[in-house]
C-alpha cells in the first residue's frame, strides 16, 4: 500500500523550485504530490511570521523528521502595516527580492527545493512572488492544495453555492463601502483576511442584510478550530487564519 502511494506521489527532480499546497490545516488534507514532495524535496521551505512557527511548516510538520534540511524566511511585516502602505511595500517588496535570491542559490547548487504554501500556492499566496520571479529561470512545478475556504466550510458543515449561486470572495481589507456594495450584489461570499478587520467586517455584512446567515471561522480544520455565527462575534479582531462564510440559497431542489 505504501508503495503505491509512494509511486503515485512521485520523488522531486533536482534543482527544480516546487510550491508545495499544503492545504487548509489538517495534514490529512494534503494531496499525495504534497506528502510525496514533502519527504523527498532537498530542502523544506517555508515563509513565517515573525516568533512564530510558520503556519504551513506546523501543518507538515508530522511529514518531516528532525534534522531535514530547512529554510526559513521571516516576514519584515505582516498585518501590523496595511499593505498599501509605502513602508509595507518597501520591506515586503525587499524581503521578496531577498527571499527569491537565496532559494535561486539553492538551485543553482542543484538542489530540489519545496515552498510550503498554506492551502493552495496561486490563491492569495506568498509563493506567487516567488513564482513570478524564479519561473523565467528555473524549472518550477505548482502543486494544488485545498483552499482555506474548503476547509473552512467542509468543518462549518455549510454548503456554499446551489443552482445558479454566484460566489464572491473578498479580501476583508476592503473599505466598508466597498464590502457592503460588493455583499449586496452576490448570492455567497468567503471574506478572506478577517483578523484586524472584523468589526469592519461585520458592520459591513449586517449593512447588507446578510448577519443572520454569516459563520465566522477561526483556524478551520486546525487544533484550535473556532465556528461561531457572526452575530456572536463582538471582538474587534478576529485571529488571523479567520474568515466569514456567507452561504447562497440558491436552487435547493
Ligand atoms: C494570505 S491568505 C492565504 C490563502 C491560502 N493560500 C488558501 O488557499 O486558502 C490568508 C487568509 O486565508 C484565510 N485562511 C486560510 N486558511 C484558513 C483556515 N484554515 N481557517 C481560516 N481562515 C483561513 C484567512 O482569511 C487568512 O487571512
Amino acid at each position: 500500500m505504501t508503495t503505491t502511494l509512494d509511486a503515485l506521489a512521485g520523488a522531486a527532480r533536482g534543482a527544480t523550485l516546487y510550491g508545495i499546497g499544503v492545504g487548509p490545516g489538517d495534514v490529512r488534507y494534503l494531496t499525495l504530490r504534497a506528502a510525496g514532495l514533502v519527504r523527498s524535496v532537498d530542502v523544506v521551505a517555508f515563509f513565517a511570521k515573525k516568533g512564530h512557527p510558520g503556519n504551513a511548516r506546523r501543518i507538515v510538520a508530522p511529514l518531516l523528521p528532525d534534522g531535514r534540511p530547512e529554510a526559513r524566511f521571516e516576514y519584515p511585516v505582516t498585518d501590523e502595516e496595511p499593505a498599501s502602505s509605502a513602508s509595507y511595500q518597501q520591506q515586503i517588496g525587499g524581503f521578496y527580492r531577498e527571499t527569491a535570491e537565496a532559494l535561486a542559490a539553492l538551485l543553482r547548487q542543484g538542489k530540489s527545493v519545496g515552498l510550503l504554501a498554506e492551502g493552495d500556492p496561486f490563491f492569495y499566496g506568498s509563493f506567487m512572488h516567488m513564482w513570478r520571479r524564479l519561473s523565467g529561470e528555473f524549472p518550477v512545478e505548482v502543486v494544488p492544495g485545498v483552499t482555506g475556504m474548503s476547509g473552512c466550510w467542509t468543518r462549518a458543515k455549510t454548503p456554499m453555492t446551489w443552482g445558479d449561486d454566484m460566489l464572491a470572495v473578498l479580501p476583508g481589507t476592503l473599505g466598508e463601502p466597498q464590502l457592503v456594495e460588493r455583499l449586496r450584489l452576490t448570492d455567497a461570499a468567503v471574506i478572506m483576511k478577517v483578523g484586524r478587520n472584523l468589526a469592519k467586517v461585520r458592520r459591513a455584512v449586517e449593512a447588507a442584510g446578510l448577519l443572520s446567515r454569516a459563520i465566522y471561522v477561526e483556524r478551520g480544520t486546525m487544533q484550535d478550530e473556532r465556528i461561531v455565527p457572526l452575530a456572536e462575534c463582538r471582538a474587534s479582531e478576529g485571529a488571523y487564519f479567520a474568515m466569514v462564510l456567507i452561504p447562497g440559497q440558491g436552487r435547493q431542489i
